[in-house]
């Protein structure tokens, strides 16, 4: 079996002095059976990957341009992530998609952007509370998977990340069963894509706590874990990573 990926996605929060966190974390993965990815604001990119690479631990940027480079004040390529030294970025988490306005063409154009700069991107999708409400969650996740994956990356390595929008920061997860449910249709939509596709990483996000992890991180076809708040603590992450094992 494929080991499950855990990422730590640190929002906009982490300084310099927050660095030994992440040290914490990487020194104490050591034997863990996940592969552990850590997303710190760009700030902190290069520095954390020095300070964790070493230990096997893939530093991931947070959202990327589209385009290689160019007049686009305040954004940061695919490429200038890897130069720094990640190998993962998240597009498309819906906090993108609500606050920064992008559409699953955007996130699918990021994808591909990250792809080209070697990095495997985790693509974020998930329904609001009123679209679960409404009975539409598999229609919009589906929906989601479908504009925001494009067919290119059929042999490219990514993973999906499922995150329900009223699942995040909120404490509140969806039951197992419903975790399974929509796992099994973005499956569904991964084998239309086809070649590695088909066996895509689909990870569990939205309130994963060292309580829940271990239930979520063993339903049928979570993949592993995009972990918010529980990953700026490494004492917290630690035992998330622990609970998959
Ligand atoms: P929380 O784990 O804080 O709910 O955040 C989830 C998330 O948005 C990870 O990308």
């Amino acid at each position: 079996m494929t080991a499950p990926l855990i990422v730590g996605n640190w929002k906009m929060n982490g300084l310099a002095a927050d660095l030994g966190e992440a040290q914490a974390i990487a020194a104490g993965i050591i034997g863990a059976r996940a592969r552990i990815g850590l997303c710190p604001a760009a700030t902190l990119i290069s520095r954390m990957a020095e300070a964790v690479s070493a230990a096997g631990v893939a530093v991931g940027g947070q959202d990327c341009h589209a385009e290689v480079k160019g007049a686009f004040t305040g954004d940061v390529s695919a490429e200038m992530l890897q130069d720094a030294g990640a190998s993962l970025v998240i597009v498309g988490h819906s906090e993108r998609r609500a606050g920064h306005g992008e559409t699953d063409a955007d996130v699918a154009a990021k994808a591909l952007a990250a792809v080209r700069a070697g990095l495997e991107p985790i693509i974020c999708v998930g329904e609001t509370l009123d679209q679960r409400q409404a009975g539409q969650a598999l229609e919009i996740v589906t929906g989601q998977v479908r504009g925001s994956v494009p067919l290119a990356l059929a042999d490219a390595g990514f993973a999906v990340a499922y995150e329900p929008v009223w699942a995040i920061g909120t404490g509140l997860t969806p039951s197992l069963a419903e975790i399974e449910e929509v796992h099994a249709a973005i499956r569904a939509a991964l084998r239309q894509i086809g070649g590695r596709a088909v066996a895509a990483p689909i990870l569990y996000g939205g309130s994963v706590k060292p309580d829940n992890a271990r239930e979520i991180l063993h339903a049928a076809e979570v993949g592993g874990a995009l972990v918010g708040g529980a990953s700026l603590k490494a004492v917290d992450f630690l035992k998330i990573i622990a609970a998959a094992g």
